[in-house]
């Protein structure tokens, strides 16, 4: 049985350019609720968790303050303002987060509906003994290359394809050490900080994802996770 040993690093920072207008994008709401508190209301209850650090848009620190003081439990919850990327915003929180804790997660406020078990599967992972975990799903879509003017080169073999979702699990040296190497010189292309592990030649394990982990991009995303929530809902009332 698992103590509370991990914190969690929420980039929550984005303007949400794909979204469309409408503000930062982990504080557009859905079902009346703020993405980013949907997200941190699953994290906290996945029992590994004990502080959560979300990168916050500058401008809103308050109002991120408050709306996560409104979330029920007694875990430990640290706002700090995020970066110009979303590599920045967690090279910040990691900074803020607290030094006893040797499970670092890190996990996107867009991916707000995360269900607490993946969060578990994650941290599991870590505290059995790999230095950087992923959750993936398989590819269902045919993937091509193409080149600069979008002519087909190529078809991928898909079956070694992996979509990678978080929460992103590492042992705290780990994640430490990485963003040590790439600090100063944040790349723009690196999406993901497994990555950035990779980058130094390290191990990544995957585990396996979930689809209500699903990432708002755009606004038919929006779509999806209100279905998605009104789903479980209806599981909840059975
Ligand atoms: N993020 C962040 N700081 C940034 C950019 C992104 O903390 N400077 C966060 C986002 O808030 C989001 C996560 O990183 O929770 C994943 O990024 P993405 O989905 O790309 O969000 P945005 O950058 O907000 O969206 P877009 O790229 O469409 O502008
Ligand atoms: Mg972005």
């Amino acid at each position: 049985m698992a103590g509370r040993d991990a914190v969690v690093l929420v980039p929550a920072a984005g303007v949400g350019s794909r979204l469309g207008p409408g503000g930062p994008k982990a504080l557009r709401l859905l079902a009346g609720e703020s993405l980013l508190a949907h997200a941190v209301r699953r994290l906290v209850s996945a029992p590994s968790v004990a502080a959560v650090v979300v990168a916050a848009p500058a401008a809103d620190l308050q109002l991120v303050r408050q709306l996560l003081a409104d979330l029920p439990g007694d875990r430990e919850l640290i706002v700090v303002a995020g970066g110009a990327v979303r590599q920045e915003s967690v090279r910040l929180a990691l900074e803020a987060a607290p030094g006893e804790l040797d499970i670092v997660l890190v996990h996107d406020a867009a991916r707000c509906l995360v269900p607490p078990e993946l969060v578990e599967r994650v941290a599991d992972a870590v505290r059995s003994g790999a230095g950087a975990v992923v959750p993936v799903l398989p590819m269902v879509d045919t993937v091509k290359r193409v080149d600069e003017v979008d002519r087909v080169v190529a078809t991928v073999d898909r079956r070694a394809l992996r979509v990678v979702q978080t929460p992103q699990g590492f042992r705290r040296s780990v994640l430490r050490e990485a963003y040590r190497a790439a600090a100063g010189d944040p790349d723009q292309a690196v999406t993901d900080d497994a990555g950035l592990v990779e980058g130094l030649g390290g191990a990544v394990l995957t585990v396996a994802g979930d689809e209500e982990a699903m990432k708002v991009t755009r606004p038919f995303d929006l779509v999806v996770a209100s279905a998605l929530l009104e789903r479980r809902l209806d599981r909840h009332r059975l």
